[in-house]
């Protein structure tokens, strides 16, 4: 526990408890120690071999374990913690915070604590939309717990809306932001190598899509979600960096610790890129328009009696290319790009990467559901090669090329 700082995590009873996988694995590598405690229904969604392996701690789940309360009476467990989170903060446990129930040890640790609470909800849009629910979020709010998310998007159960829990590094931003507000300064002496490795280093990210316009009301935009882009910049900020978001068009809210620029075309993304530059590295993860329309109308257009209309595309500028141009010491040591391919994908993005002489390129295969999705499958290449990496989530994917960043940068 290298920060000295410790999570007290409570899982809860729902399918994104996967995700709190991902939440402890972060924590790890910053040096902050996570304690688990997972209720009876989280148990059915993950292990507590799991959750041991990955937190190297032992996993709670019996109010009435006496081993535990010999060694480690709840109350301590409650309070020995800088931070209580819960996450996935199910619709039952929203609601029994709210009342004060304590039927369990997840719910009696939460009365019990002394320590500021965080929580994540993550339930079914109806579930989440319901009058009691939001009574029980406004309950909770007054009382001074903090909440990050829910997302919007799809849902496991295939509808639509908020209610999908915030990702890892969204709520990892968050547990930092409530231990740095509590004066626990996490990047200070003593605090481990990786979750500093970046402190100093200014780094440029690029997200989401851009929407090119066609008339005043209606645009060109592609099915990018920013959510890739995002995922970085908020591993990178993780690490230390300072980190500079750009963003097009995007359903999500802006990370915690990173400042998000919000620009609408390819031509303001690529002139808010150069403003933010000099920066030590570039991450070009936004899905750029290719083409805009030539003579976008002043007023909306009309239908013409059935006659077709053709629009006039033009080439957008090339953020990658413009940026990797730039000389020596204009230029970030470290230019990355994104090439989102739907065929023969290392072919077409190593051309990509010697077309526009970037340093490495991430190529992912999006036939198959990445635009929107959660997960992604990427091949990382470079002066020396492919390397070829699992499919994972796509925070999974921006811890993995957060570390790159830092081995190549420090
Ligand atoms: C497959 C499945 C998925 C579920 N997902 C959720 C969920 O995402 N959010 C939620 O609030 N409840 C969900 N539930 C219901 C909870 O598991 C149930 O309310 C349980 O009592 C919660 O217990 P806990 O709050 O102590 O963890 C789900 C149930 C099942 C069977």
């Amino acid at each position: 526990m290298r920060s000295g700082k410790s999570v007290l995590l409570i899982i809860g009873g729902g399918v994104a408890a996967y995700k709190a996988l991902l939440l402890i694995r972060l924590l790890k590598t910053a040096g902050i120690g996570v304690r688990v405690v997972l209720t009876r229904a989280g148990a059915e969604f993950v292990t507590p071999l799991s959750i041991g392996a990955l937190s190297g701690e032992k996993v709670f789940t019996d109010l009435f374990d006496l081993t535990d309360e010999a060694e480690m009476g709840h109350i301590q467990l409650s309070r020995a913690a800088d931070l209580v989170v819960v996450a996935p903060a199910t619709a039952d446990l929203m609601a029994k915070m709210s009342a004060g129930l304590a039927g369990d040890l997840a719910t009696t640790l939460l009365l019990a604590t002394d320590k500021d609470v965080l929580i994540a909800p993550a339930m079914n849009v109806r579930m989440w939309e319901h009058a009691a629910t939001q009574a029980n979020l406004a309950t909770l709010r007054a009382r001074g717990v903090a909440v990050v998310g829910p997302d919007e998007g799809d849902m496991a159960c295939g509808e639509y809306g908020p209610g999908r829990m915030a990702e890892p590094e969204a709520i990892f931003a968050a547990i930092q932001e409530k231990l740095e507000e509590s004066r626990i300064d996490l990047r200070g002496p003593g605090a481990g190598a990786e979750a500093a490795d970046l402190r100093g280093k200014r780094i440029v990210v690029t997200s989401g899509p851009t929407h090119e316009p066609i008339d005043p009301v209606r645009y060109i935009a592609n099915r990018s979600s920013g959510k890739q882009g995002q995922a970085v910049a908020s591993a990178l900020a993780a690490r230390g960096a300072e980190v500079v978001l750009i963003s097009g068009p995007v359903r999500l809210d802006a990370p915690p610790g990173v400042e998000r620029r919000d620009v609408e075309t390819a031509r303001d993304m690529l002139e808010t890129t150069l403003a933010a530059l000099p920066a030590d590295a570039l991450v070009c993860a936004a899905a750029v328009a290719d083409y805009r329309v030539a003579d976008a109308a002043d007023q909306k257009l009309k239908k013409a009696d059935g006659a077709g209309r053709s629009l006039n595309l033009i080439e957008n500028p090339d953020i990658l290319a413009t940026v990797s141009a730039l000389p020596e010491g204009e230029r970030p040591r470290l230019v990355v790009g994104f090439a989102a391919e739907t065929q023969d994908v290392i072919a077409y993005a190593s051309a990509k990467r010697e077309r526009k002489r970037c340093d490495w390129i991430v190529a992912n295969d999006v036939s198959q559901g990445v635009f929107g999705g959660d997960e992604n499958r990427v091949t990382v290449i470079d002066a020396d090669g492919a390397e070829d990496w699992p499919r994972m989530g796509k925070d999974a994917v921006a811890v993995k090329l957060a570390e790159r960043i830092a081995r190549a940068l420090t």
